[in-house]
């Protein structure tokens, strides 16, 4: 039966980590996964998670089983983080599920289970585990189109004139935020549009949120998908913690989906735990109750609060100087864009050859469609790499 295996195509993000550990040169720089790094490129545990941890530790007397779905307070602080009171509580279900991915998965699956035939569609570019896992579960995908290569902003005409085409039923997977991998983000006026057109053709959208604070805040990031919570009778999301509570590895995320009325609430919730069983029984649980507890204690809340804003400011500090940096070597605003952009990633817009040659001759690592991971950056090697940006000619 082993025999019968082929090999499968290598993740481009996560061969990037083998690589770079692998490259000998000692002042090589690190843009590719997107792993949120300090300026000492260390990957911090958050200050209240600490907190969290050791009070978990002195007072947990038990790890038996959860529920299916998770601690169920888990599920309403997350709910509470994410939509705020736009959604009244008995039209929300939720499970807690191993990280952003694993609700992406479930929540593929759960339109799977309701609705076969409906096509998923995905912004061009996007992550690529989105394509990924929809084509292994050997579902419906389309593309609509998203970034705009000259701008480097969102071609919202393209966007609007690709959703047009949506069918009833359809599913429109949107970044709440922090888009992965351009940087590029639509307005509020730009999400109005897309829920008058999710509204007009009876499509329902699927939000991936896994960069929520990172962008513009907690709230503001979670602005453009408050919107649509508010105005449509559907939507799921799938939220990851990793990255704004740092904590990669404990696989902490939730696939919340809203029903159109509150008396659909238990069947959908049903339907969820179900795939929960299917999948993997119980959720991790360790990471889900560190967010819960600070999420829950107000002087571990504006701790992680205050800490995830730092981050946040050193990130946009970064895009100002690498932006500032660009536009006094080459003389012109070319490179603005970088400093409009929010969240940990940038398409810096360089040919696949050209991001051979930064990784070849400068030791600058970055994804092949030219994503750069910003938090990669500090004070010192902002110049170097505006610099390599500058010699490979792009
Ligand atoms: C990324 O896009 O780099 C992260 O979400 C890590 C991953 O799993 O790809």
């Amino acid at each position: 039966m082993l025999n019968a295996l082929h090999p499968q195509p290598q993740d481009k993000i996560l061969q990037l980590i083998q690589m770079f550990k692998d490259d000998p040169r000692t002042d090589k720089i690190d843009l590719g996964v997107g792993v949120y790094k300090d300026a000492t490129g260390l990957t911090p545990v958050m200050r209240a998670v600490k907190a969290a941890e050791k009070q978990l530790w002195e007072t947990q007397d038990t790890k038996a089983y959860t529920g299916l779905a998770g601690d169920p307070a888990y599920a309403a602080a997350m709910q509470s983080m994410l939509l705020g009171d736009t959604v009244p509580a008995d039209r929300l279900s939720a499970i807690a599920t191993p990280g952003g991915t694993g609700a992406i998965r479930q929540a593929l699956e759960l339109i799977k289970l309701a609705s076969p035939q409906a096509t998923v569609w995905l912004s061009n570019p996007t992550w690529p585990n989105h394509p990924s896992i929809i084509k292994y579960l050997g579902m419906p995908m389309a593309e609509y189109r998203y970034f705009d290569d000259q701008t480097r902003g969102v071609d919202f005409d393209g966007m609007m004139a690709d959703l047009a085409g949506v069918k009833p039923g359809d599913v429109v997977l949107l970044h709440a935020c922090c888009h992965n991998p351009t940087g590029a983000n639509l307005t509020l006026n730009q999400w109005s549009a897309v829920a008058d057109n999710l509204e007009k053709t009876g499509a329902i959208p699927f939000i991936d949120i896994a960069y929520q604070g990172f962008g513009d805040g907690l709230d503001a990031d979670a602005a453009g998908m408050r919107l649509l919570a508010a105005r449509l009778p559907e939507l799921l999301i799938a939220a990851s913690c990793s990255k704004n509570f740092g904590i990669y590895r404990e696989r902490t995320g939730i696939l919340i989906a809203v029903s159109p009325r509150a008396d659909k609430r238990a069947v959908v919730q049903g339907n969820l735990a179900f795939l929960n069983r299917q999948n993997y029984s119980f959720p991790p649980d360790h990471g889900a109750r560190l967010v819960t507890m600070i999420l829950n204690d107000p002087t571990l809340r504006a701790d992680w609060q205050a800490e995830l804003e730092s981050i946040r400011l050193n990130m946009l500090t970064l895009r100002a100087s690498l932006a500032a940096e660009l536009r006094r070597l080459t003389n012109s605003d070319r490179f603005d864009f970088l400093g409009q952009h929010r969240g940990m990633f940038s398409r810096l817009g360089a040919t696949p050859e050209q991001v051979e040659t930064l990784r070849r001759d400068h030791g600058i690592y970055m994804v092949s469609d030219s994503r750069m991971n910003i938090a990669g950056l500090n004070a010192k090697t902002v110049p170097i790499l505006a610099a390599a940006i500058i010699a490979t000619g792009i």
